[in-house]
């Protein structure tokens, strides 16, 4: 694919955009430019590219010639070039009498130019970027050279997670699922990983069903015709990847069990919310830090907030080109309780909740026994519409937001003041 039309499409979509994981493979780099450098640098300390293993030199096309003279060419050699059209073909032709076959070689140039396209195209160059580049669209570049290109777009995994137990991310999550899938006609998997507690196949009132544990047994088996065993269907457009609910099975969960299922599962529909516990171990950060986008769902309480934080901190550092966790403040205004003010919680993370819900036992309540959603309980509940509300946010159909007395811009203060 031509990727020379793709820069502002990167501008605008930085962290909306779901790029693909990138294999276990050696990439070297030889730049001209320095901004060229930095979005190599950025590229590969993300979280996508953890896998590969990454060397930057300068020197463009002839660096990498004298270089692989002497030396095996890597799986991806990534060429950048500043010169003009002729240059450009000698050198690459050069730099083809030093590349292995199986070596891909993908070159940034500084040239909109089809005719330099289409030779490139024909001396084997696999994809060619026009600068600047964005580290996402490098990314997306490479990983797309491992890509079955039959395969059908990836789609983006939501994962939500509390700030302490039972602050209501479980019943959120199958909440926006069920509205995705219903209101927003996206096929959607709610995956439960919390595996002995997990309430998804309560709340969806069906049968107990195992998908999850069956799934994190054998995940060398795990593909698209056993991943279609283990669903249970909850609507047209609505599976479970349901858990035990149960204690009679011990799991010691890898890592790698989790990235095969959820790119299973991604494989085959365009949203996968997952339900992750409220608990700490190397399975549970991998989720939160591959996810496309996190919900944490907080109360306003001094633990939620200390937790909040440090989930925030971890996952700013870890996903420094993803958006920013949503918050979603819940269960305020519990009568007697004494709270954070919201206002102050958001201040102290630095983090404005996407959404506040209100104490609302009585649709929660009622959603939890009937193993109803909360819409379905009652339509015109406040839950069911901060429901909808975060379902249009994730999957970025929002609304414009109406402009109210508490969210005036600046200088709209400044306009009203005469
Ligand atoms: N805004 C709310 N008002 C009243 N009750 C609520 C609200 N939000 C959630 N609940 C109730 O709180 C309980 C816990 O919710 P849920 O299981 O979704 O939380 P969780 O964060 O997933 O907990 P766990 O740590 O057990 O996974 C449920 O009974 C749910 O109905
Ligand atoms: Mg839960």
């Amino acid at each position: 694919m031509n990727h020379a039309m793709m820069n502002s499409q990167y501008d605008a979509y930085a962290g909306q955009k779901v790029v693909a994981l990138v294999p276990h493979i050696n990439i070297r780099a030889f730049c001209e430019d320095p901004h060229t450098v930095e979005a190599v640098q950025a590229a590969s300390i993300d979280r996508r590219m953890a896998r590969a293993h990454v060397q930057i030199h300068m020197g463009g096309i002839a660096g990498a010639v004298q270089v692989f003279q002497a030396e095996l060419t890597p799986n991806v050699v990534l060429v950048e070039t500043t010169a003009n059209r002729e240059t450009i073909l000698s050198g690459l032709a050069q730099l083809a009498q030093v590349c292995g076959p199986e070596t891909k070689v993908v070159v940034i140039g500084h040239l909109n130019d089809i005719i330099l396209y289409r030779e490139m195209m024909r001396l084997g160059v696999s994809d060619y970027i026009v600068a600047p580049v964005h580290q996402l669209q490098l990314i997306d570049v490479i990983a797309g050279l491992f890509q079955d290109p039959g395969a059908k777009p990836l789609g983006r995994i939501f994962a939500f997670v509390g700030s302490k137990g039972g602050v209501g991310s479980s019943t959120l999550a199958h909440n926006v699922g069920w509205y995705m899938s219903r209101q927003l006609h996206t096929d959607t998997v709610i995956t439960d990983f919390d595996l002995a507690f997990g309430t998804a196949g309560l709340n969806f009132n069906q049968e107990t069903s195992q998908g999850i544990a069956d799934a994190l047994s054998q995940p060398d088996r795990i593909d698209q015709t056993l991943l279609d065993r283990l669903l249970t269907k909850c609507g047209d457009k609505l599976s479970l990847l349901a858990s035990p609910g149960a204690l009679d099975r011990d799991f010691h969960v890898e890592e790698s069990s989790v990235e095969v299922i959820l790119n299973t599962v991604r494989n085959s529909v365009p949203c996968v919310i997952v339900d992750v516990p409220n608990m700490w171990a190397p399975w549970i950060k991998y989720t939160l830090l591959h996810a496309d986008e996190v919900v944490i769902t907080a109360t306003p309480e001094l633990a939620s907030l200390r937790n909040t934080k440090n989930l925030v901190d971890l996952l700013k550092q870890a996903r420094p080109n993803d958006a920013l966790p949503r918050l979603v403040m819940n269960q305020v205004g519990i009568p007697k309780r004494t709270e954070i003010p919201v206002g102050d919680f958001a201040k102290a993370i630095n983090v404005e909740p996407a959404l506040t819900i209100a104490y609302d036992a009585q649709t929660f309540g009622a959603a939890a026994s009937n193993g109803q959603m909360l819409a379905e309980v009652s339509a015109k509940a406040k839950a069911a519409d901060a429901v909808a509300t975060l379902a249009q946010m994730l999957l970025g159909q929002e609304k414009p937001i109406k402009t109210s007395k508490f969210s005036l811009p600046f200088a709209g203060k400044l306009l009203r003041k005469k």
